[in-house]
């Protein structure tokens, strides 16, 4: 399945410290993702990792000589740097850090960075003493000075046995920043909002009405709108998902919350998506104490909920400026044409549409099979995909009507 990685050139410089061999790991992570991977390796990385395993993992030969003849040609110190989407430099050593700072470029890896036009990543990882001394804090200074991303290593126990910072960050850190990195920054100054998760209504101080949305289709477009450098809110039912970085999060409980949340938010907004499966209904009647298992004649009176994106779409009719629209609608047969019909319904400018008969895709897990539809009628049939992808991809369509 194809991913935000999917036919990314990235080369892995590898410098010699004791956490070169997670790299191997990294090499595995990307390349099952569809990334290519070059490597390059100092020669103290050589004592730490052997090029072998590098090339076995990276499906390529590994550079390490600058001055290497069999290649000559092609001038390896200028063309890896050219030749890629994103340099990431992991572990970067304080002698690389030191060397980098200082423009040297008397071995291959820091005479390809000075080289390089792509983006460079930084991943130091180091004795915390040796971290924190002001000569490495300086040296790393002067790399974000120079435009590199820097991402701090971790807390807790070293190879030598001490605690602080210095651990090399872990590969899902990792993963997200060079998304990041690779991302183009199309959503700059746009505020985008969006709803996510199930609703709880509550019936008693125990029972609730809900859904079996998890939210992850939300918390992947607030995700990835900031990541193209959106301002995002991110208005959540319950649910257990970390809060995104970045994002305001406004946590809500049930139908009503949210519906306030939203209105007195939305016309400061230039995109509002609502991927939040909002509860049509709630008990009519809430009762403060737990309701007897003999007490009621098992009728539960219903009263329906303010429908959200449909008084967004009323709104928008006599409005001379509005926020972009953009609804879902999960459907379990006639998906098209429900979602069609409900994008005209509620006057949005865009609808996804999830066919919830499959089970491979939709509620509550990591996969989405989508199908767009656009206020002029452009039909974009989406294969199944992570909902991370599904998120750019709808992002996409967005700017396209724009
Ligand atoms: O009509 P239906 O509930 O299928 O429409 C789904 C879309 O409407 C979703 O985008 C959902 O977030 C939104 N919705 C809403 N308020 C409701 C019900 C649904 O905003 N009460």
């Amino acid at each position: 399945m194809s991913s935000l990685l999917t036919d990314k050139r990235i080369l892995l410089g590898i410098s010699g410290g004791i956490a070169a061999y997670k790299t191997a790991d990294w090499t595995r992570n990307l390349r099952r993702e569809g990334a290519e991977v070059r490597v390059m390796m100092s020669r103290a990385a050589e004592r730490f990792i052997t090029p072998l395993t590098m090339a076995a993992l990276s499906g390529h030969k590994v550079h390490s000589d600058i001055f290497a003849a069999d290649d000559a040609e092609r001038i390896p110190h200028i063309s890896l740097g050219r030749e890629c989407d994103l340099v990431l430099l992991a572990p970067a050593t304080a002698n690389t850090i030191a060397r980098l700072a200082h423009g040297l470029a008397d071995g291959l890896l820091t005479a390809v960075v000075l080289a390089a036009k792509a983006k460079v990543l930084i991943c130091p990882a180091m004795n915390s003493t040796m971290y924190q001394h002001p000569a490495t804090r300086a040296n790393l200074e002067r790399l974000v000075q120079f435009g590199y991303t820097v991402i701090p290593p971790e807390c807790g126990e070293m190879a030598c046995g001490d605690q602080g910072p210095g651990r090399l960050v872990e590969w899902e850190t990792v993963r997200q920043e060079i998304i990041t990195a690779l991302t183009p920054q199309d959503l700059q100054g746009k505020k985008v909002l969006v709803t996510a998760g199930p609703t709880w209504e509550a019936l008693d101080p125990v029972r609730l009405l809900t859904s079996r949305a998890s939210g992850k289709m939300g918390y992947a477009l607030a995700t990835a709108a900031k990541r193209r450098g959106a301002e995002v809110t991110l208005v959540s039912g319950p649910g257990n998902i970390a809060n995104p970085t970045g994002v305001e999060v406004i946590p809500v409980i049930s139908a009503g919350q949210m519906h306030e949340a939203v209105l007195s938010r939305a016309e400061r907004m230039d995109v509002i998506i609502k991927a939040a499966a909002v509860s049509d209904y709630r008990p009519a009647h809430y009762d403060p104490h737990k309701i007897k298992k003999d007490a009621s004649d098992a009728a539960l009176p219903l009263a329906a909920n303010p429908d959200i994106l449909r008084e967004l779409g009323e709104r928008k009719k006599g409005a001379r400026c509005f926020p972009l629209l953009v609804g879902f609608a999960a459907e379990s047969y006639n998906h098209l044409e429900e979602g069609q019909r409900k994008l005209r319904a509620k006057n949005l400018d865009l609808i996804a549409i999830n066919d919830i008969s499959a089970d491979d895709a939709g509620f509550a897990v990591d996969n989405n099979r989508v199908t767009l539809v656009d206020r002029n009628g452009a039909v974009e049939e989406l294969p199944l995909l992570s909902k991370e992808e599904v998120a750019h991809r709808i992002l996409n369509a967005i700017l396209r009507l724009n």
